[in-house]
């Protein structure tokens, strides 16, 4: 077997120490703020039989055509790992049947998701997002408390150079009927789109406004709008909607040409983008898709949800406060003796039962690199534990007392909830 160095597989990257913390607090808040909000967790497995996805996210989108991991497992079933989070959570609600409980039932999920994409900054094989979603309600304030709540997440965690962009899908059938006179339009206009966009005029007319072709966007700046042609109850609901978050005062742009990459989106949909990233700047997005559990075989549900990635919301600047990891006890041995250590691993657990912070030396190093080490840690005190007491140093007044070993926890405390 050969010695080479193994790395972790393109596109995918191992969470390390400060990265696990600011995740860790990222996961606290969205706790915080979707508990208070009334959302239950949920967790759903990593893979998933293909055809959940290729029902639910649809086949003409990127996602079933190119970036699914998909493989047969030993029995010649084809699964596939999740590349995001509705369809699985649709697939629970009916599997659970969650539609018999009190609607609208509220969800939530922290969980990683795989796309083979073209790895870059902030696109990724293996990523996090955090999600939501609501299941069956209509009503427009389940659309505006469900984009309240990630606006209010991403701007808790500071977020930078946020802009919501808001639209709106209708009905499926306005959205065929409108697929139809796009085509016709794109088909006119065929001599002046890039290849791609042409090549996908019959299977995915809608990407052409996400281009970037300078052709093609001419084109796109004459196209007609989806949002000029919905029906009276769409309409009406995208109204309420603007309206109750302009109640919430969460600023917003119209932008009827928002195109979100997956199909089973009807009536609201939504992207927040951050103009800190580059490339890829979108940080969260989500939608209605009021027909996905029907067509997943539950009973007609309507839904509405968002996900948001972890990755790009600490590129955009995006971290709690960082909660404060402060070493209140740090304990070093006067000599590297089996017995001292053996006192010092007795304090240092009864330091942690009594709910202090605590460490002990576990480098073999000389006193005075224990002490550089528990300098290092920003410790608050530090017990030099010798044959016959404890020398606890006051780091912070720059004061020394000699303990029985005994009374070193409680001597902490007592100066602890002193301060
Ligand atoms: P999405 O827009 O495909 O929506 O993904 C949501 C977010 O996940 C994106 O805004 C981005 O921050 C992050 N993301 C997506 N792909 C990658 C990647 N390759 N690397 C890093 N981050 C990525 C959905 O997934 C829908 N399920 C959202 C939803 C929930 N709609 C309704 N309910």
């Amino acid at each position: 077997m050969s010695g080479a160095k193994l790395k972790a597989p393109r596109g995918t990257f191992d969470v390390l120490g400060g990265d696990a913390c600011v995740r860790a607090g990222i996961e606290s808040r969205a706790r915080t703020l979707l508990g208070a909000a009334g959302y239950e967790r949920i967790e759903t497995p990593a893979f998933e039989a293909t055809e959940l996805f290729e029902r639910g996210v649809g086949e003409s989108t990127d996602i079933v055509r190119k970036e699914m991991f998909t493989f047969e497992d030993a029995g010649g079933r084809s699964l596939t790992l999740r590349p995001e989070g509705t369809a699985p959570v649709c697939r629970a609600y009916v599997e659970h049947g969650m539609h018999k409980r009190r609607q609208p039932v509220k969800l939530w999920y922290l969980s990683s998701f795989f796309r083979h994409e073209r790895a870059q900054a902030g696109r990724y094989r293996q990523f996090w997002q955090i999600g939501s979603e609501i299941l069956g309600s209509e009503d427009p304030a389940v659309d505006a408390e469900s984009i309240a709540l990630l606006a209010g997440l991403l701007d808790e965690l500071g977020v930078r150079e946020l802009r919501l962009r808001l639209s709106s899908l209708g009905a499926r059938e306005t959205r065929a009927a409108y697929r139809e006179q796009l085509q016709a339009y794109l088909r006119a206009n065929e001599s002046s789109l890039s290849p791609e966009v042409r090549e996908r005029i019959e299977l995915n007319p809608l990407r052409a406004f996400d281009s970037e072709h300078p052709g093609t966007r001419e084109v796109m700046a004459g196209a007609p709008r989806l949002l000029d042609q919905l029906g009276t109850e769409d309409a009406e609901h995208f109204a309420e909607v603007r309206a109750l978050l302009d109640i919430a005062s969460v600023a917003y742009e119209i932008d009827p040409t928002l195109v979100r990459g997956l199909d089973y989106y009807t009536r609201t949909v939504f992207e927040f983008t951050s103009d800190a990233l580059g490339a890829q700047s979108g940080v969260g997005g989500g939608g209605r898709y009021d027909r996905l559990v029907e067509q997943l075989g539950g009973p007609p549900t309507p839904g509405m949800g968002w996900a948001a990635g972890v990755e790009r919301v600490m590129l955009a600047g995006g971290a709690p406060p960082a909660a404060s990891q402060a070493v209140e006890l740090f304990l070093a041995l006067e000599r590297p003796e089996p017995e001292l250590r053996g006192v010092a691993f007795r304090l240092l657990g009864e330091a942690r039962s009594a709910g202090l912070a605590a460490q002990m030396d576990l480098g073999g190093r000389s006193l005075k690199g224990q002490l550089g080490h528990a300098a290092a840690l920003g410790a608050r005190y530090v017990g030099i534990v010798a044959p016959s007491h404890v020398v606890l140093k006051d780091m912070q007044a720059g004061e020394q007392t000699e303990l029985a070993a005994d009374a070193v926890v409680h001597a902490v405390l007592r100066g602890h909830h002193a301060l």
